[in-house]
Formats: structure tokens, sequence, C-alpha cells
């Protein structure tokens, strides 16, 4: 914390003066410009060269973390995938953002824009989502952007009714075949079962359908949801082994749709025909067409939601099965210390509990899920990291891979230490700068902004799966991908 007091004070115009999302403020700053180091090399040449150090030489964190070293800069320019030779209208130019004074701009809607720039200068084909650009997608000065963005907002509040209930309903589903498992097998692999509990409870809680009345989703839905995601993902996704067949196969060209469109159009029709309710809602009081809202949902439900979370949960729950330093035990105190003699969780009880959810907070640092971000400059300004200033032209794409900003050693003292306690007391001050739902931990979501809708339940809800976690057990054990070993609670 100490680090974090010499921090961007010094850099008036950085956004980190500011807590939320508000603009920065326009004073000069102080700090001398510099010339953007790195360069795009030799026409085609410099990009392929940078996509293969991408994909296959150096991987994405090597790939930043060597170009930082040498140009002993946190903003370079460099290319990233997917770029020549299929991916002709793809410009792979950006400039990284790579501390958090300089990653903070991405969020600063008045000076950049987020048009089409979820997954890069590449966006997947519409025909993905219905011929239609849903929320992710629109800049926020376009006109539908305010109406879906507030849609999301409403469906996660009318949600949180059902939320705790439907969580833990569901999670014990989820704990009883793990258990099974463990005494059939020895272990469970269990990313399957935490990908059937995710689509169960995020199915009912932001779509009000239950996926058991409808047979063409009921077992299949996770199954078709994984591979609409990695088949639009693909050309951005690093994959280091076979290759170079990865390359040459399944980072060369954007695979087509019609690949996957059966498992989507059930998709369609299974919200169609069981959340009637919801579909309503998004008609009636946001003004949007019945498609519009079901391809919207379905983005939202696979995913935001449902992708989010695959990737979140098994970090986070490898981290607590696999610490050998006395955390589950501080963890389950905590939490058992909290409920007392309650009944049941609540939103309320979780938000007492500081450990669980500095480990929460601390996962989502180290893992952030969503690790690279973009955004178009608006107009040129000048951009600052903790030690320069930079010029940026209008129309030049920031690149941000959070898993190096969230290391930043100006913000966070040890950066690369998983810390349990990290945001505890007055470590929550380190909250501003916590990015991973593309805003700080302390702004707030809004049709004005870009940030994650559902920034606050995606940490409730983890936090809420620990504290079941520790109501049920005394201890787990195992990695990312396997639970080797339950202790039930006495
Ligand atoms: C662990 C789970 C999740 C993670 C890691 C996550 C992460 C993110 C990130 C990083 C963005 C910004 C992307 C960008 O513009 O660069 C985003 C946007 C968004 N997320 Fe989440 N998200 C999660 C869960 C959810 C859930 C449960 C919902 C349900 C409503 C949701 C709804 C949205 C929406 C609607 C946007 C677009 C916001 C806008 O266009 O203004 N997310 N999310």
């Amino acid at each position: 914390m100490a680090a974090m007091m010499s921090m961007p004070p010094s850099s008036p115009s950085s956004p980190l003066a500011s807590q939320s999302l508000s603009a920065p403020s326009r004073q000069a700053s102080n700090l001398p410009v510099r010339t953007i180091p790195g360069s795009y090399g030799l026409p085609l040449v410099g990009s392929i060269s940078d996509r293969l150090d991408y994909f296959w030489f150096q991987g994405p964190d090597s790939f930043f973390r060597s170009r930082m070293e040498k140009h002993k800069s946190s903003v370079f320019r460099a290319n990233v995938p997917p770029s020549f030779p299929f991916f002709m209208g793809v410009n792979p130019k950006v400039i990284t953002v790579l501390d958090c004074s300089s990653f903070a701009y991405l969020f600063d809607m008045e000076l950049v824009e987020k048009k089409d720039v979820l997954v890069g200068d590449f966006m997947p084909s519409t025909s993905y989502t219905g011929n239609t650009r849903v929320c992710a997608y629109l800049d926020t000065l376009e006109p539908k952007h305010a109406p879906l963005k507030n849609f999301a907002l409403e469906i996660l509040k009318r949600g949180s009714r059902v939320w705790v209930e439907e969580l833990e309903a569901n999670l014990d589903k989820f704990f009883d075949t793990v258990e099974s498992e463990i005494s059939k097998d020895g272990s469970s692999s269990f990313i399957p079962l935490l990908q059937t509990f995710l689509f169960y409870f995020l199915s009912k809680t932001l779509v009000g359908a239950d996926p058991a009345l409808d047979p063409g989703v009921a077992n299949s839905g996770p199954l078709s949801i994984n591979l609409w995601l990695g088949l639009q993902l693909l050309p951005t996704v690093p994959l280091l082994a076979f290759q170079p067949l990865v390359e040459i196969f399944l980072h060369s060209y954007a695979y087509p749709f019609a690949l996957v469109s059966g498992g989507y159009r059930k998709l369609y029709s299974f919200i169609e025909q069981h959340g009637k309710e919801v579909v309503q809602l998004g008609e009636k009081e946001f003004g949007l067409s019945k498609s519009d809202t079901i391809h919207n949902l379905i983005f939202i439900l696979g995913f935001n939601a449902y992708g989010g979370f695959s990737i979140f949960l098994p970090t986070l729950l490898g981290i607590i099965a696999g610490d050998k330093t006395g955390l589950q035990a501080r963890l389950r105190d905590e939490v058992r210390k909290v409920c007392g003699s309650s009944a049941g969780l609540s939103f309320d009880l979780v938000k007492d509990m500081e450990l669980v959810n500095s480990v929460v907070y601390e996962t989502l640092r180290l893992n952030p899920p969503v690790q690279l971000q973009y955004a178009r400059a608006r107009k040129d300004f000048q951009l600052t990291s903790h030690d320069s200033s930079f010029d940026i032209k209008k129309g030049e794409l920031l690149c941000g891979y959070q898993p190096l900003a969230m290391r930043d050693g100006k913000v966070f003292e040890e950066p690369e230490s998983f810390k349990a306690d990290r945001f505890v007391g007055k470590g929550k001050e380190l909250l501003n700068y916590l990015f991973w739902s593309n805003g700080p931990q302390t702004g707030s979501p809004t049709e004005s902004n870009k940030q994650c809708a559902a920034k606050e339940y995606v940490t409730l809800s983890a936090s809420l799966i620990v504290a079941h976690l520790y109501q049920r057990y005394d201890s787990i054990s195992g990695d990312a991908s396997k639970i080797t070993a339950v202790e039930k609670a006495n």
C-alpha cells in the first residue's frame, strides 16, 4: 500500500486521480512526453512475426512482458492476432497499456470508444448473434446501448429475488455429484459438472427459464454454448500445444456459424418458450424487438455470464482446494462465525465476510477471467503511464493485457504473490485498482460506461459459493480441474 502513495497524484491527468469511472481532469501532466516505443515492423512480416510470438513461441504473457522490458515502458506499439493471411480486413496494430495508470484510460468514455472492439479489431461474424450487434459490441454513444445495458441491469435485479436460493440448490446438486464421483473413481474432474450447475443456475436467475423443462437443452445446453463460444473466439484464443497445426488450421480462418447453428437455435427456442416473462420485459419496458431481446439474452447468458464464470470459478476453487497455508481453516472460521445460527446465506451475510471477499478479489486480480480489453481513441489525447506521457491519435486502438496491469508493482505490494488478506481493512482502498470488470471495483456499471453489468453479482456469487462450501465441508482438496477429497462438516 505504501507504494500506492507514490502513485498518480503526481500525474493529475491520470484517470486514477478519480476513484470512479468519471473522466480524468484535463490538466496537463507534468510527466515527460515520450514517443511511443516499439514498431509494427515491415508490412505483413511484422504482424506475422508478432502473431507467431504471441500464439506459439512466447505465449501472451511473455509476449507482453518481454516487450515491456525491452522498451522499458508499459506503453508500446505491437501487433496482436489475428492477422494475415486470411484476416486481411483486420488491423493488428495496437498500443499496449500495461500498468494501472495507462490501463484506466480504457474506461474513460470521453476519450475512447468501444464500438466493435470487444475482442480487438477482429469481430466475430454477427451471424453468431442473430445478425444483430449485441450490447457488448456497442459504444456508449450508440442509441441501443442504453436500453440494452439497462435491460441487463434489470434482469439482474429481477433475478436477485431468487439468486441465493437457486445458487444454493444447484450448488448442492453439483457437490452431491462431485462426492459420488469421488467415492466411485477417487476424484472428480468437476468442470463439466460446474458448467451444468452454471447453465441451470444462470438460466433460472437471468432468463427465468428452467432447462429441465426443455429436452432440447436440458442435457446439451452447456455443450452447445461451449461450441458456440469456442468457434467464434477461436482466431483470438492462444493454444500453445500442437503447433504449427493450430496456426495453420485453427488460427488462420474464421469458422462459419453454420457449424453450431443447430445448438444456437435450440437455445433461442428455449428462451422464447420458457423465458417469456423476461422477453416481454425487454419488449415492453425497454422497447426492444423480440428477436433482439432473445439474441441479447443468449449472449448475456452464454458469453458474458456462463463464459466468465466458467473461467473464473475453476481458478477460485483450485486456489482454495490447493492451498497449503492454512487458508481453508481461516475461511471456514470466518464463514461459520458470520453465519452464526442463521438458517441460510444471503447477500448481506457474505458482505460481512472480509477474508472470503478478499480471496475472491485477489483471485480476480491475479487471474482476470477476461485478459484483454480494447478501446479506440475517440480523439487525439495524452495518455500517462506512471512515468511518461504519450500522444495518442484519434482512431488508434489501445490494448490492455490485464494480468500485467494487475501485477503493477507501483500499486500492489509483492504483486506476483497471492495474498489472501490483501483487500481486508485498509486494503479495501486497493479496490480502486481492481479492474477485472472493465472498470474499478469501486465503480458502478451504467448506460454511460462499459463496465460489466454484473460487477457486484459476480463477486458476491463467488463469495456465496465459498461460504456455502464451508457450510457443507470442513475442507476440500484438489486443483483447478479436479476435486480429490472432501471432508464433511461436523
Ligand atoms: C465471472 C463472470 C464475468 C466476467 C469475468 C465478466 C467480465 C466482463 C468484462 C471484462 C466486460 C467488459 C468487456 C469489454 O467491453 O471489454 C463485461 C461486460 C459485460 N458483462 Fe460481464 N462478466 C461476467 C459476468 C457477467 C454476468 C453474470 C452478466 C449478466 C448480466 C454480465 C453482463 C455483462 C454485460 C451486459 C456487459 C456489457 C456491458 C456494456 O456493454 O456496457 N457479465 N463483463
